[in-house]
C-alpha cells in the first residue's frame, strides 16, 4: 500500500513578540538575535489561547484542503512535547474536531523531531495497519517551559501548530520515498526540560521511623540547553540523515525540489543546504517570523509554502527534524 500527503494546515497565536520586545526583558538586542539565529519575531500563547484549540484549527485547515470530513479520519497523531494533559492531548483534539467514529488518537513525544516521527508512524499505520486517513499534527508551546530570564534560550522559541493529512493510496501514487530516524540518549544532557521533584515533608511511620512516602509531587524544569553542542549536532547529523533517506529512496540530492528543515537557526539551515549542495532558492525558511516552534515548525513552513504556491503538486521535499532526546530524522516525500 502507498500513502500520500493530501492536505496541510497551520495556526499560530495572535500575540507577536519582536526581538525589540525581548530586549526589554533580557540583556539582548535585535541585532544579536537576527545575526546569530535569523529570528526576528515569534508568536506566543496568551490570555485564553491554548495549544489544543490551535492544534485543532491547524487540523481543520488540513482537512479542508484535503476535502476530507472529520468523520472519515481514522487516526490522529498529535506530536507534541507540551501536551495540556499529562495523559495526552490527541483525544481532546479528536473531540474538538467532532470525529464521530471514535478514531484512535494518541500523542508522540519527540521534541523537534516529533513531526517527522509522526509522518513515518502514519505511513506505517497505513501500510501495515489498514488505516486510511491519518491526521499528523505537530504542535508545541515551549513558551510555557522557557526561562524568560535566560537570554541563551528565551530568544529562540515560539508557539504554533501545523498539520498534514496522510492518505492511503495505491503503490504507484506512493509519496513517501524514503526515511531515516535516530536517537542518542547520551546527548540528552545538552538539551532537556527534566522532571523536578518538589520538596515535601517526610511522613512518620507507625514505629517512629521516617518513611520516604508519599512520593514527592513533580513538575518540569525550564528548558536547559548547551547551544553550541546542539548546533554542532545538527550540522553534523542532519545532512547525514537526509543523505541516508535519499539513498534508501534511490534518489540523488539533485532530485530535491525543496529542502524543509526544522526551523531552529538560519545558520543551521544554511550549513545543511551548503553540505547537500541545495541552492538557497530551494530552501524553505519562515524562521524569521515564528522562531523555533518545535514539532510545529515543519508543517507550519510547509503550509505557508504550499498556500503561497511555492511548493506545487509533484514536488519532492527533503524534510528533516532534530532536537531534544537527542532525536533526528528525515523523510523524502512528494507533495
Ligand atoms: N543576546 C546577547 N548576547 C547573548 C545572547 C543573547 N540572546 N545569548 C548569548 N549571548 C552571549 C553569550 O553570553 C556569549 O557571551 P560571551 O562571549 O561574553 O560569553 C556570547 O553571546 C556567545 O554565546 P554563545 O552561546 O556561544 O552563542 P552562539 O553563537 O553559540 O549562539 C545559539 C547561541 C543561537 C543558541 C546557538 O548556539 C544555536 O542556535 N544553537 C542551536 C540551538 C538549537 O537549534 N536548538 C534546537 C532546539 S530544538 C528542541 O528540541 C527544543
Amino acid at each position: 500500500k502507498g500513502c500520500k500527503l493530501v492536505g496541510c494546515g497551520s495556526a499560530v497565536p495572535a500575540l507577536q513578540i519582536s526581538n525589540d520586545d525581548l530586549a526589554k526583558v533580557v540583556d539582548t538586542s535585535d541585532e544579536w538575535i537576527s545575526v546569530r539565529t535569523g529570528i526576528r519575531k515569534r508568536r506566543v500563547l496568551s490570555g485564553s489561547d491554548n495549544l489544543t484549540s490551535l492544534a485543532a484549527e491547524a487540523a481543520r485547515n488540513a482537512l479542508q484542503m484535503a476535502e476530507v470530513n472529520p468523520d472519515d479520519v481514522d487516526l490522529i497523531l498529535m506530536c507534541t512535547s507540551t501536551p495540556e494533559d499529562l495523559f495526552g492531548s490527541a483525544s481532546q483534539i479528536q473531540r474538538a474536531l467532532g470525529c464521530k467514529r471514535n478514531p484512535l488518537a494518541y500523542d508522540i513525544t519527540a521534541a523537534c523531531s516529533g513531526f517527522i516521527l509522526g509522518l513515518i508512524s502514519a505511513a506505517c499505520h497505513i501500510r501495515g495497519g489498514g488505516f486510511h486517513n491519518v491526521l499528523v499534527i505537530g504542535a508545541d508551546a515551549l513558551s510555557r517551559y522557557v526561562d524568560w530570564t535566560d537570554r541563551g534560550t528565551c530568544i529562540l522559541f515560539g508557539d504554533a501548530a501545523g498539520a498534514v493529512l496522510v492518505q492511503a493510496c495505491n503503490t504507484e501514487e506512493d509519496g513517501l520515498f524514503g526515511f531515516d530516524l535516530h536517537s542518542d540518549g547520551e546527548g540528552q544532557r545538552h538539551l532537556n526540560a527534566s522532571i523536578k521533584e518538589n520538596e515535601t515533608d517526610n511522613v512518620l511511620g507507625t514505629n517512629g521511623s521516617v518513611l520516604d512516602f508519599p512520593p514527592r509531587r513533580s513538575s518540569y524544569s525550564c528548558i536547559q540547553m548547551n547551544g553550541k553542542e546542539v548546533f554542532r549536532f545538527a550540522v553534523r547529523c542532519v545532512p547525514q540523515t537526509i543523505e541516508s533517506a535519499l539513498e534508501k529512496a534511490g534518489l540523488p540530492a539533485s532530485s530535491i525540489d525543496w529542502l524543509l528543515l526544522h526551523q531552529a537557526n538560519q545558520r543551521i539551515i544554511d550549513a545543511v543546504a551548503t553540505r547537500l549542495e541545495v541552492p538557497s532558492d530551494r530552501v524553505i525558511s519562515n524562521l524569521a517570523n515564528y522562531g523555533n516552534t518545535s514539532a510545529a515548525s515543519i508543517p507550519l513552513a510547509l503550509d505557508e509554502a504550499v498556500r503561497s504556491g511555492k511548493v506545487k503538486a509533484g514536488h519532492t521535499i527533503a524534510a528533516a527534524g532534530f532536537g531534544a532526546g537527542l532525536t533526528w530524522g528525515s523523510a523524502i516525500v512528494r507533495w
